[in-house]
């Protein structure tokens, strides 16, 4: 038995692609374990989001040489840092085995034979034409009550600060027959939520069985109807992509949870305009507006990006108008990283790294504000909760709201899996504690 250890950076659909790996790895006999320490082969699995997102693989390399130097253990870089900056990796840590992009992670068994005969550094970052989803085996690892498939993956939008463009790719959208597969075969393993992804889910088009294109609210549709399922979700959603057909299966499909991520970035039209996120202000209220017609009970949650280059005190002053506005249940808030290779980077009007900080603390202030009351409106309610896995204290178990909250309350092991109706009693920063009032299955 060999020994295998994935350190998983960034977004869920990086989260996605290291079970991936550990699937595709299983047949050759690496089983996981949870240290650096001890392991044959270990796998960053890195991000290039923020400029801080990709310092840490540098310095995690660091900390590994000396294991790699005792142990002789391989190391791997994939994931987006290992897309975007591939050979200045094996420049700027030479003792790295492997490095391999996204889009390459069923070529793996190969580049890491390779790499234990001695051949030499293997580097793969090529796009190819072949899907990477029709290579790799099926999911065998559990991935427990709550899972991810990814369903779409890559990006033509090209937002001016991104950089996920250039490290996934174009736009793919796997056909619903396969995913409909995998969603069956999660399920059978014990999965009853599906968190279906793609860095923009919504833009999803897969091609059917008959040669028509599906979309999202359709394959939304399709999944509901399998059985033992009780809950679906999707992330990361793009305004422009909010299809009505979308809008309709909030209304439609019960098991869809009323909690969308929907991220706007910035409440200046200006500065939209300028990050060419393809929507206004007015329009995104608008979308949220006829959401919260399509299902009353929906939250959002959203992206923001302060101290983008040109950003003034009146654009800043937009964006908390917009939340105020809006009302999140749960938000992101970044300081704008500028990227290599993204047009935002190259403007010569950056926001000062003081200021940056000033309106990212104000910002964060408010969202702080509307997400705790937000948690506080459900004290007292008795709301269904899925439960997922036992909690840190003996006797305890976590699950989620519908609205993506964790709550922790008393009780076996038995609990999991079931959707239980469970009285709200007590708040804590991030998380609620309940009691269950009902003893058995529910379905939603
Ligand atoms: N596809 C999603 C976002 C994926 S990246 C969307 O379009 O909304 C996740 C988040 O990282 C983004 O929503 C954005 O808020 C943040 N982000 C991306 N690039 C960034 C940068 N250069 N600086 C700061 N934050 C950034
Ligand atoms: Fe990046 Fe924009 Fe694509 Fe989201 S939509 S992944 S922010 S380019
Ligand atoms: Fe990061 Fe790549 Fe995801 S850059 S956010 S890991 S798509």
């Amino acid at each position: 038995m060999k020994k295998l250890h994935i350190k998983t950076y960034g977004c869920q659909m990086n989260v996605y692609d290291s079970a991936r790996m550990a699937d595709v790895l299983a047949p050759l006999g690496y089983t996981q374990i949870d240290r650096p320490e001890g392991a044959d082969l270990v796998i960053l699995n890195t991000c290039h989001i923020r400029e801080k997102a990709s310092d840490k693989v540098y310095s995690e390399l660091g900390r590994l040489k000396p294991l790699k130097d005792r142990d002789g253990t391989l190391l791997a870089v994939a994931g987006c840092v290992a897309q975007a900056e591939g050979e200045a990796i094996l420049a700027r840590a030479p003792y790295v085995d492997v490095v391999l992009g996204p889009q390459a992670y069923h070529r793996l068994p190969e580049l890491v034979a390779r790499a234990a005969r001695g051949a030499g550094a293997a580097l793969d970052t090529d796009f190819p034409v072949e899907a990477k989803f029709d290579f790799l085996p099926a999911p065998a690892a559990i991935q427990g009550v709550s899972a991810f498939l990814t369903v779409q993956e890559g990006c033509d939008k090209f937002c001016t600060f991104c950089v996920v463009p250039y490290t996934r790719g174009a736009e793919y959208s796997r056909p619903p027959a396969s995913i409909e597969a995998e969603a069956r075969a999660l399920v059978a393993g014990g999965a009853r939520e599906i968190t279906l992804l793609g860095q923009n889910v919504n833009a999803y088009h897969g091609q059917g069985e008959t040669g028509a294109e599906t979309g999202l609210g359709a394959l939304v549709r399709r999944l509901s109807r399998i059985d033992g399922l009780a809950r679906l979700r999707y992330t990361t959603s793009h305004p422009r992509d909010m299809d009505p057909d979308l809008v309709a299966a909030h209304a439609d499909a019960p098991k869809l949870m009323p909690f969308l991520h929907l991220p706007v970035q910035s409440g200046s039209d200006r500065i939209l305009d300028a990050m060419n996120r393809g929507h206004t202000v007015q329009q995104y209220f608008d979308l949220v507006a006829r959401l919260r017609r399509a299902r009353p009970d929906l939250v959002f949650s959203s992206d923001f990006i302060v101290g983008f280059p040109g950003e003034t005190d009146a654009d800043f002053a937009a964006t908390l108008d917009l939340v105020e506005r809006v009302g999140f249940a749960q938000a992101y808030s970044f300081k704008y990283s500028p990227r290599p290779g993204t047009p935002a980077s190259l403007l010569d009007t950056q926001v000062p790294e003081a200021v940056k900080d000033e309106r990212l603390q104000r910002l964060q202030a408010l969202l702080r504000v509307q997400q705790d009351s937000f948690n506080k409106s459900l004290l007292g309610q008795t709301v269904p909760v899925l439960f997922e896995r036992q909690g840190r204290n003996a006797g305890q178990m976590v699950g989620k709201t519908p609205w993506l909250q964790p709550v922790h309350a008393p009780g076996s092991d038995a609990l999991q899996g079931q959707v239980l109706a469970t009285k709200l009693v007590s708040l804590a920063a991030n998380s609620l504690g309940g009691i269950v009032v009902e003893t058995e299955r529910r379905s939603a």
